[in-house]
This record gives C-alpha cells, structure tokens and sequence, in this order.
C-alpha cells in the first residue's frame, strides 16, 4: 500500500477529526442537468516552440537532414573531401552533398551527425536509416553507416555499422535498420564514403523504427502517447505565433508541410527570434506536418483544429502602427484565403475533383479527415484584422456552411483590445473567440466566475491558450496546477458558453525551451509530465456530459466546485473538488436524487511529502516551498493522481480533502 492509498483508506474513519479541517458542504441536485459539455470541452494546444517539433514529438534525430539550413552543413561535421552542390533532385529542397576520396592515405571523407540538441539512441532498439544517394560518375560505391557512441572510452567510438552499396548514376533511396546492443546517451551518426568512387547523398534521415503507430514519417512514441493518455477532445496545431511567422513568408505555410517529406522546404522559426534563449539552429523541417497532425488527430479520437495565417505576421515581430510587408492586403490577401479553402478540400474534399484531396489521398488517406473547425488567424488585434476575417469569412460560409470560423480576442485577456475585438467577432459573426491568459494565481482564482455573467449569446469561448504563471514564479509549479484546476471549474459550470480549452505551451526540451512553464517536459531520452498535465487529465477523463448545479457552502472561502452528470457512463455523477488553501476540509457531499448504495471512484492529486524536490528546470537550490516545486526528468512520478474505490450510501457522503488538492469524485450505480 503506497502513501496516499493509506491517506485515503484513513480518510474513510467515519468521525475522523483533525485540529485544523474545517467544514464545507457541497450539495448537488442530480435531477437538474444543465448544458451540454462539448466533447471538444478539453483539448491539447501543440505548437513547435521549445524544440516541441523537429527534435521533440517529430521523430526525425538528424538535424538539417537535407542540407536546407542557412549555411548547408549546420549540424554536420565532416572530414576529407565533402562538397555542397545544388542541383539535388527535389526542386524545393535542392541541396545535397558530394562525398570524394580525400586522395590522401588514411584520410577518411565523411559526414556526422549529432542530433537536435544532441541524440541519444535505446539500447535494443532498432533505428531506420535511410539515404537517397547516386553514383554521379555511374558505377558501383560503397558507403558505411555508423552510431556512434561520443562518451566511449574504447578503440571505436563505432557502436553498429553497416556498408550500403550505391549503384548508378540516378538517384535512389537506401534503407538500413540499426540497432545499438546499449543505451548511448550521447550519440551520433556517421555516414563515410569507402572506396574511392565519389557519392552524392542527399534526404539522410535516421527514425526509431518503434514510432507512435509505427509510421514511418512517425512521433516520438512517449510524447505521442502522454498526449493520448489525456483523451483530448481537441487538438489545436500548429500554434501559437508560428501561425503568424514573424514575416509573413516564414509564417506556418500548410501547403509546404504536406507531400513527399523529401521536398518539403524548411521554414525559419519565429521562436528563432530575439537573444534572449535563442538556439541559433531552430528551424522547422514541416516534416511533422498537416497531414500527420490531421491523422494523429484521427488516431487519439481528437477533433481536429487547424489555425491558419490571416494575412498578418506576428504583430511582437512587426511595425504594425503602419502597413507594410507583414500584412497582406488587396490581392496578396487573395492568396491566404485560398490557402484556407484549399485547406478544407485537402481535408474533406473528394481526391476525383480536387488536387489537394487527391494529395491526401495519395499520401494514404482517400477517406476525408472530416474538418469542421478551422482558427484564422492567432493573436491579431487592431484595426485590419476584423475585415479581413470577414473577407475569409464570406466564400467560407458560402461554400462550407457547415465549418465553425473561430476567431481572435487578441494575445489580453481584457482591456480595451480585448473588448473591441471581442465587439467586432459578434459583429463578423465568428462561431468561437479565441482567449488566451497566461496569467498569475490571482487571476486563475478569481478568474473562476469569469464566465458566470458572461452573454450566452453570440459567439462561443475557446479558452485556446493558458497556463497560471506564479507571480514571480514562472515556471512549473504544484500550486500555479491547483490555480488552473481551480480555474476550470468555472470553465466546467459555465459549458454552455465556453467549448474548448486548451493549456498551453504543450511541450519544451529541457536543453532547448524558450517559454515555461509548459505541460510535458523531455529531453532526448525521457518525459516528464508536469502537475499541469495531471490536472488537464483530471478534468479531460472526467469531462461528463451536462452540468449539474452545485452550491459550496460552509468554510468555503478557498474551495472550488463543479459537478456534471455522465450520460455516457449510465448517468454516473462527478464532482470536482479544488481546495486551493492550506487547511484540510472535512467536506460533506449532498446528492439530491441518488438514495442507496453507489460505488464512488476517487481521484486525488495531492502532494503528501513535505521534502521539496527538484524542478524540472529550475535549480533545485532555488526552490524553497513543496507548491513551488513539479515532477522531473529525475524524479517523475512524485506528484501523480492516486484512485481508490470504496461503496457509499447516498445521498450523503463525508470526506476528508487535503490541503491543496484535486479530488475528482465519481458516483456509479454498483452493479
Ligand atoms: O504559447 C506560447 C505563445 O504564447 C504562443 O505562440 C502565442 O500565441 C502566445 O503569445
């Protein structure tokens, strides 16, 4: 029995007393649904900042794999006679490189790799190589494939090799499986010309063969699956400001994201802006791209939800007290609002009619992904963005009534821009509004009714970007979670008018972020999932389907409620409890309309170690308070949801909640 299984087991003492609890009641009337919960009520927000792409959920461990980067052989090492040419055979990525007999005894020509951030290979397991090479003299050439252990002490930095031969003069693609016998925390891979017959090599990629579903072009396995374990309703990709680009030209482009991944063009990041925590060599590859977010999509049963340029880069990035090139207006608009009905044909057309279904088709999904959400544009304020959402918005309508246009309230949660814009999408008549709050606790807290009065007409809230940042703290941190858990019971109650919510950012590398906190931390190796992810989880698998009405009564003054009916689950009732404060609370539950016994199914995040641990990426010195800490790479399973079931007899049920938790109550009829 662990800890928190004896916390719980104490907690059933019937007249169990403690010095400092104090009462709360929560009544329930169980004969009272309300609203609806939108299936997509909780979703996941992916963007590619903080490495969450190329060198994160993207399997891909080769940086720079077609020679596309400002300078060709960022990320390469080479050695003897290596020559960058241009005329490769995919016109958009036309880089490759020429591998010569360096002409000198014992000098090698070859070529290495060492990752995003560096690469780290599991022992066991099996990589796929591939190359696309020609012999350009035609004949027959040897290369020599190798993983390299950079930390070994022996004779051979070598771990596994292999030999491939090239033959003739067009170009073709290699395929090779390695496996390493151990785990290298520090690996590369090298590709070496044997002979003396020149190669041209071009496209080198390297995958774990064990990727999420096993596709080939596939995920990273572990972070593909923490994102499944959290049942999202929906996914928003590809972000954030990378929507935007900092240019309009580097802004997230779709159309270059999907066909051959061999000609898909590289794209400057706008995380590669500023000094601050800029990585120098953080570019996006659109390897990971629209068609393999849309099947992700499919595959952990999320709804898919597209944000595409507006016609306006990044306005942090630009001078937009005027116009000029970062926006699009007249005809150059025309372009973008193609781009998003050609985006809904690629993903709902029929592949006999129109070329970009056909695309979709061709690269293995004939069936249509069945769009029916699709974000236009991020963060924009101002005077241009509201006409030309509209100009987007008339031929949308018109030819896709049935797709639901959500728009932006602008990167505040209030103020003057916050309510002009929300005044201008009631008048464009969007479906959904966009808020975003990276906010403090004290925002998160009283936050809670800010939907309460809310009008229920008009357009719908997607809570589409959020996370608490503890004032002065921000990074991940146990409190800044209950702060959100908090938060989303107000989202909960108020469901009639909010139907989505997605935290944000998702993913950061350890070695590589530029924002925190965020939900689910790695490095090239390991995961980690933070307190926030275990809240979103909370909410997102206990989502029911209609709110109940709940009244908090008694010492309620730091405790949080919502309570919803499962009609998918034979109207099994769930309460959610946040005790923010630092007192336990013996809390009564009164649930009008159930009598007898019920099976009640607990869920508790808690922290119950007075020990601070580590952060996950802040020095473990630094952190002076249990709620200031997280889970880590080191240490990952520290704050995790515990589940005990007991039977009650309801309509009355008494329970001791620990300070500063998350209880989840599920009320079943026992069979
Ligand atoms: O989530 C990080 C960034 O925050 C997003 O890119 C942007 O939309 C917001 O400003």
């Amino acid at each position: 029995m662990n800890f928190q299984i004896l916390f719980y087991t104490l907690c059933f003492i019937a007249c169990f007393t403690h010095a400092e609890a104090q009462n709360v009641v929560l009544e329930i009337n169980t004969n009272k649904k309300g609203a609806e919960i939108a299936p997509t009520m909780y979703g996941v927000f992916f963007e590619d900042i903080n490495y969450g792409a190329d060198g994160g959920l993207y399997g891909e461990l080769i940086k720079n794999r077609s020679f596309e980067y400002p300078q060709p052989l960022m990320g390469w090492n080479t050695i003897g006679d290596v020559v960058v040419k241009d005329d490769g055979p995919f016109n958009r990525c036309p880089h490759y490189v020429r591998l010569s007999y360096s002409g000198k005894r014992d000098m090698a020509t070859g070529i290495e790799n060492r990752g995003f951030l560096g690469m780290s290979l599991l022992g066991g397991e099996q990589y796929r190589f591939t190359v696309w090479a020609r012999v350009p003299e035609d004949g027959e050439a040897q290369l020599n494939i190798g993983l390299r252990d950079l930390d070994s002490q022996e004779e051979n930095f070598t771990s596994c090799e292999t030999d491939i031969n090239v033959c003739g003069s067009e170009w073709s693609k290699y395929t090779v499986v390695l496996t390493t016998p151990y785990t290298i925390k520090k690996a590369s891979l090298t590709v070496f010309l044997k002979g003396t017959v020149p190669v041209d090599v071009e496209h080198i990629s390297l995958f774990p063969v064990n990727t999420w579903h096993g596709h080939e072009n596939g995920l990273r396995k572990d972070l593909a699956q923490h994102l499944a374990n959290l049942k999202p309703g929906v996914m928003r990709f590809p972000g954030g400001c990378i929507v935007e680009g900092a240019t309009l030209d580097t802004r997230y482009n779709w159309k270059h994201s999907i066909g051959t991944v061999e000609n898909r063009p590289l794209n400057e990041t706008r995380w590669n802006y500023g000094k601050e925590r800029t990585h120098f060599d953080y570019y996006q590859s659109y390897g990971l791209g629209f068609f393999e977010f849309f099947q992700f999509c499919e595959e952990i049963g999320a709804e898919p939800l597209p944000v595409i340029s507006c016609g306006m880069a990044c306005q942090f990035n630009n001078d937009i007290t005027k116009k000029g090139s970062w926006l699009a207006q007249g005809d150059s608009l025309k372009e973008f609002i193609q781009d998003a009905i050609d985006l809904i044909e690629f993903c709902n057309g029929d592949p006999e009619k129109n070329e970009w279904a056909k695309i979709r088709a061709e690269m293995g999904h004939p069936t249509p992904f069945n769009l029916k959400y699709l974000g236009i544009g991020n963060e924009q304020w101002g005077e241009w963005y509201a006409p030309m959402l509209k100009a987007f918005m008339e031929p949308i309508r018109k030819l896709y009534p049935q797709i639901k246009i959500i728009g932006s309230s602008g990167p505040w949660p209030d103020g003057k821009e916050y309510d002009d814009l929300w005044a201008e999408m009631r008048r464009v008549g969007v479906d959904l509004v966009d808020e975003h709050f990276y906010k403090d606790e004290e925002f998160f807290l009283s936050g809670v009714n800010r939907y309460d009065n809310f009008p229920r007409k008009g357009p719908k809230v997607f809570a589409g970007e959020y996370a608490c940042h503890g004032t002065g703290k921000k990074w991940n941190r146990y409190y800044s979670a209950i702060c959100e858990a908090a938060f989303m019971t107000g989202l909960e109650r108020n469901a009639d008018v909010v139907r989505m919510a997605t935290y944000a950012p998702l993913f950061a590398h350890i070695d590589g972020w530029q924002w925190r906190p965020d939900m689910i931390w790695f490095d090239n190796l390991r995961s980690v999932c933070t307190s926030s992810y275990y809240v979103q989880q909370l909410f997102s698998t206990n989502r029911g389907t209609h709110v109940l009405p709940i009244k908090v009564t008694g010492n309620s003054e730091k405790i949080y409620a919502s309570a919803v009916a499962d009609k998918d689950d034979n109207d099994a009732v769930i309460v959610k409890m946040v005790n923010t404060g630092e007192k336990d609370t013996q809390t009564s539950i009164k649930l009008k309309g159930m009598s007898g016994e019920y099976t009640m199914i607990t869920t508790m995040l808690s922290v119950f170690d007075s020990t601070p641990l580590e952060n996950v990426n802040y020095g473990a010195d630094k952190v002076h308070s249990l709620l200031d800490c997280d889970n880590s790479l080191d240490n990952p399973m520290r704050i995790i949801p515990d589940t005990v079931e007991t039977k009650v007899m309801c309509p009355h049920v008494t329970i001791k909640i620990p300070a500063h938790s998350v209880a989840i109550f599920s009320f079943k009829v026992t069979d």
